[in-house]
């Protein structure tokens, strides 16, 4: 359920109508709704009200300041996986206690960045990742709160390029041999065990991979007490999906029973890093229409490319895309394509789309997570504004940036 809908033929976000922003901030622009962010961050987190749970929201879905305030009002923590995830995070007013920080490829720099933040907890991804944590924390006469990302090697049956929980994808440690890594964590002097953590993926439709997982992860956690280790923490990861064409992913309260049954007993806060199922329905990107031409192929060609929305080309997901005032009954399959000198640049290919003109305005739906964090510069192109409907109100969150932001940093003869 969201807050994009037709009235009288027009597309509507909550209570403002598309073009009316459109007019305003100029396109291509992402649109969030307020009304639809709190709605999903509620279905999520309450789902889970009543077992002690921490929701992390994966900032990398979407990272935009406002969005992760709202969040953080509503007792989110974070999932992070850089420094500047973190700065975003901290600058949002996100608790330091509620942020864990995943992620193969942690510098120096940013362990201790995060150290000296306070966060709750790394996850650890390899034994070199346990030892240089080790010597920053020392260096800090600190301690660190760690838990290993196990990979409990189970198939998330979803792109291969968004599955983490194989044996053959370079996230986490191999479950069968976390146990001795445990050991050596425990006995270093600045490293302190707090948990377990496991991502197998993203995009998942079935609850049956998270709950295989959760098994195999829970009787590792049982395995670690008998050796004297005990784990406060229990990280699920996010990776729950969304309709973007005819997937029936469990709602929220579906994949919640099933994790609080698989847990019973265990005496673990959960914590879960949800990013899709909360904003990837909340967002659209809205864009018009340059030209068009057919050349034996239709092309309709929009002022929105893969540097904007760059999961059509990177994955060759599907995003429905809507004409923002309402079909008309002709229809003829085409190519939704856009500006960048690529011919993988396409928003949709093969589509059965509406017959449009120059100056229509499109809607790209499911675009609000992995769209403008995924967005770009290729081609020089300045990235889209964000805007934010609420009620009958819309804000920019993130002004469009301009040509003076291309070049900013870069020294040439013009440029300081
Ligand atoms: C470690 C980790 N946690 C959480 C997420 C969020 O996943 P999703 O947006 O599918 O919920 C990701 C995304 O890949 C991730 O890598």
């Amino acid at each position: 359920m969201n807050h994009f809908d037709y009235k009288q033929g027009l597309l509507y976000a909550e209570d403002v109508p598309v073009p009316v922003i459109a007019q305003a901030v100029g396109t291509p622009f992402y649109l969030y709704s307020a009304a639809t962010l709190t709605r999903h961050f509620q279905a999520v987190d309450q789902a889970f009200a009543d077992v002690d749970h921490i929701t992390c929201f994966a900032v990398k879905s979407c990272s935009n300041l406002s969005i992760l305030e709202m969040f953080g009002g509503m007792g989110s923590g974070a999932d992070i996986v850089s420094g500047g995830e973190l700065f975003r995070a901290v600058k949002a007013g996100i608790a330091p206690k509620k942020i864990v920080y995943s992620g193969v490829g942690k510098t120096a720099e940013e362990l201790h960045y995060a150290l000296t933040t306070g966060i709750l907890m790394f996850n650890v991804e390899s034994v070199q990742e346990l030892a240089a944590l080790q010597e920053v924390a020392a260096r800090l006469n600190l301690k660190a709160p760690v838990a290993l990302r196990v990979n409990p090697d189970v198939d998330p049956q979803t792109h291969a390029y968004i599955s983490t929980g194989l044996a053959s994808n370079k996230f986490g440690i191999a479950i069968e041999a976390a146990a001795h890594i445990y050991q050596a964590a425990a006995d270093m002097a600045n490293i302190e065990v707090v948990g377990v953590s496991c991502h197998i993926g993203s995009q998942l439709t079935t609850v049956a991979p998270f709950i295989e997982s959760l098994h195999k992860v829970i009787g590792f956690i049982k395995e670690l007490a008998k050796s004297g280790i005990e784990i406060k923490y229990l990280d699920m990861g996010g990776g729950l999906g969304i309709q973007y064409e005819q997937e029936k992913p469990p709602p929220p309260a579906e994949y919640a029973a099933a994790l609080k049954e698989a847990m019973a007993g265990l005496d673990c806060t959960l914590i879960i890093e949800p990013g899709r199922v909360i904003v990837g329905n909340a967002g659209i990107l809205v864009t018009r229409v340059i030209y068009t031409k057919a050349t034996g192929k239709n092309f309709i060609i929009v002022d929105a490319g893969m540097n904007d929305l760059a999961r059509p080309s990177l994955y060759n997901a599907y995003h429905d895309i809507l004409p923002v005032l309402e079909a008309r009954d002709d229809r003829q399959e085409a190519d939704i394509v856009g500006p960048i000198c690529e011919s993988g640049d396409f928003l949709a290919r093969g589509r059965m789309a509406p017959v449009c003109e120059p100056g229509d305005l499109l809607a790209v739906m499911s675009a609000g997570a992995y769209g403008f964090t995924m967005s770009s510069n290729y081609n020089s192109r300045p990235r889209a504004a964000e805007v934010m409907v609420k009620g009958g109100d819309f804000q920019v969150i993130r002004k469009r940036e301009t040509f003076a932001d291309l070049i900013r940093g870069e020294t040439g003869s013009e440029n300081g």
